[in-house]
């Protein structure tokens, strides 16, 4: 939990337009691999339309929070439509998807589902406090071990004890996947659920996009998950789709409760992305062969990346001076790319590449050319 990526602020990196494939930094124009704009439905002309005419209409927020007056019919909207995206009984939509790891282990926590943790040792700084703010007790597993979590179960839970597993679905840095349906077979000998921040998974994995759970193919009452309206969806806030009596746990607490929800501008954003994911399944298709011209090409330079359709890669080369060094020698080339600290990447930091589906072949073909070239 002690790395934070100062790097970039030390430098004062300025985003001078919406994210996408081409995206304006300290005022210049760059063939852009950052963030989390898959779709780069940021800077999509009806996702913003949809925002101005909310904001338009609803002002900057309701100012009130949903057990008082301020429940618009577009945040109840997102929630019907996500509910449907998710093919879940209903949907509680938040300010933020760290909100969502807190609000989701809360409510298991508050039903009284499991009685001890074990997370994934690099899982995200969400999840680590959702954790932390359950006050249950918390073992740690290697990275993605179905192994050695296993064997942390049988040595530490006493009997009749209940575990609760949390993970990432992807992991942001490194963009595995984590292997949940090894878990779900563990958590169902020890009689225990799973929570998955499904985040960067969203919209992005599955023959839907409904997530890591559809890209297993699984189907479990044992498996929570929740993410975030602000990367494929090119909206903004959190998400938790699930059972009823789940999302009624939420929508009654106080982190619901006791806030002002996301402005109706978020709202409509948010909405507009879900439509434009749900109907328009080749996009998803697009960011899958951009995964992997990328992959393969990354490849083709020694780099060792895993061949899955998630669209982001890292890797560790060198130490940090000369990873950073890489990254500056491609911004001037106009190629954008980072050089991250965070947490899972290691003391000396990652190189993290991004690709979206709006991305040309050229530009995936010119990042690896001139990469080649620095390396
Ligand atoms: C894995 C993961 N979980 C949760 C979050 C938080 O989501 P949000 O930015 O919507 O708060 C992020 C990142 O931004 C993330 O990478």
């Amino acid at each position: 939990m002690k790395k934070t990526n100062d790097e970039n602020i030390k430098q004062h990196y300025l985003m001078d337009s919406a994210p996408g494939a081409v995206t304006k930094i300290n005022g210049k124009e760059y063939s852009y691999f950052g963030g989390t704009s898959y779709y780069e439905l940021h800077k999509n002309k009806e996702v913003i339309n949809s925002a101005i005419n909310a904001l338009k209409k609803y002002g900057i927020n309701s100012s009130s929070s949903r057990n008082s007056y301020g429940t618009t019919q577009l945040l109840l909207d997102v929630e019907r439509e996500a509910s449907k995206f998710f093919n879940c009984d209903d949907a509680v939509y938040l300010p933020s998807g760290f909100l969502s790891d807190l609000a989701g282990v809360h409510a298991l926590s508050s039903r009284k589902m499991f009685d001890v943790i074990f997370i994934d040792e690099i899982s995200h700084y969400s999840n680590d406090y959702a954790a932390k703010l359950s006050g249950k007790p918390i073992y740690k597993f290697s990275h993605m071990d179905d192994v050695d979590l296993e064997k942390k179960m049988s040595s530490n839970l006493l009997p009749r004890q209940q575990p609760l597993i949390i993970t990432d679905g992807i992991f942001p840095i490194f963009g595995k996947i984590a292997p949940v349906k090894k878990y779900l077979s563990i958590i169902e000998k020890f009689n225990g659920i799973l929570w998955v921040d499904d985040a960067h998974a969203l919209g992005i994995l599955g023959p839907n996009g409904r997530g890591t759970y559809e890209h297993y193919g699984l189907t479990s009452e044992r498996f929570y998950f929740g993410g975030t309206f602000s990367k494929a969806f090119g909206g903004f806030g959190g998400i938790i789709p699930g059972n009823k009596k789940f999302i009624d746990e939420i929508k009654n607490n106080q982190i619901q409760n006791g806030a002002t929800p996301p402005p109706s501008s978020a709202a409509a954003a948010s909405l507009t992305g879900l439509k434009l994911v749900k109907s328009k399944p080749e996009l998803r298709l697009k960011l899958w062969r951009n995964a992997k011209r990328l992959k393969t090409g990354l490849r083709s330079l020694g780099i060792d990346v895993e061949d899955t359709n998630v669209p982001i890669v890292a890797w560790a080369m060198g130490n940090k001076s000369e990873m950073q060094k890489i990254q500056k020698e491609l911004m001037k080339k106009n190629i954008v790319i980072q050089y991250i600290q965070y947490i899972g990447s290691g003391d000396e930091g990652a190189l993290r590449i991004v690709v979206f589906s709006s991305h040309t072949p050229q530009q995936i073909d010119n990042l690896i050319y001139e990469l080649k070239k620095i390396i």
